[in-house]
């Protein structure tokens, strides 16, 4: 079975957390992932498919720990070639407009590089819920089979 890349973009820890919960809850199933919080190019060349789990910061912008892998992504265009993938944004509907930015930001860079998303951009907003990670786990849960 193939290997899900799970991409994480985190400024104070809450996506980190959700993507540990997530991998856990995917070796139960008996599929294989990694977790890359400073990821390159090449780390997303070598995915089968692809997860981001990603908070925002500033306004809408991509965590520094993402911030050079998403240029460099911009930068070298590497075609997914229809590899599934599926974004997971953290955030706060406090942030009106930028709400989600970073997700949102991912999401389209991704279908820019002709990868295939599997679900619709998931925003988890600070403001309705203090567990992202159970929302989170649930979608994955139900994507599981999408992936490979
Ligand atoms: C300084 C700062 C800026 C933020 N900017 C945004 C933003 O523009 N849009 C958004 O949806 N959430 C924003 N947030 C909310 C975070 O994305 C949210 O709290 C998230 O759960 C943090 O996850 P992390 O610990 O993985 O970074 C901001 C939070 C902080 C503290």
């Amino acid at each position: 079975m193939s290997k899900i890349s799970i991409f994480v973009g985190s400024v104070y820890g809450n996506a980190q957390h959700v993507a540990e919960d997530v991998s856990s809850m995917l070796d139960t199933k008996g599929v294989d992932s990694k977790i890359f919080m400073d990821p390159s190019v090449e780390d997303f060349k070598q995915a089968d498919s692809v997860l981001v789990v990603s908070s925002s910061t500033g306004q809408g912008d991509i965590p520094p720990n993402l911030e050079f892998f998403i240029q460099d992504l911009r930068d070298a265009q590497p075609s997914m070639a229809q590899k599934p993938f599926a974004v997971a944004a953290l955030g706060d509907s406090a942030y009106g407009d930028s709400f989600c930015g970073a997700g949102v930001q991912i999401f389209e860079l991704l279908s820019e590089l002709q990868g295939k998303p599997i679900a619709e951009l998931l925003e988890v907003d600070a403001c309705e819920t203090l567990e992202p990670e159970v929302e989170v786990v649930a979608w994955v849960e139900k994507l599981v089979a999408e992936f490979q």
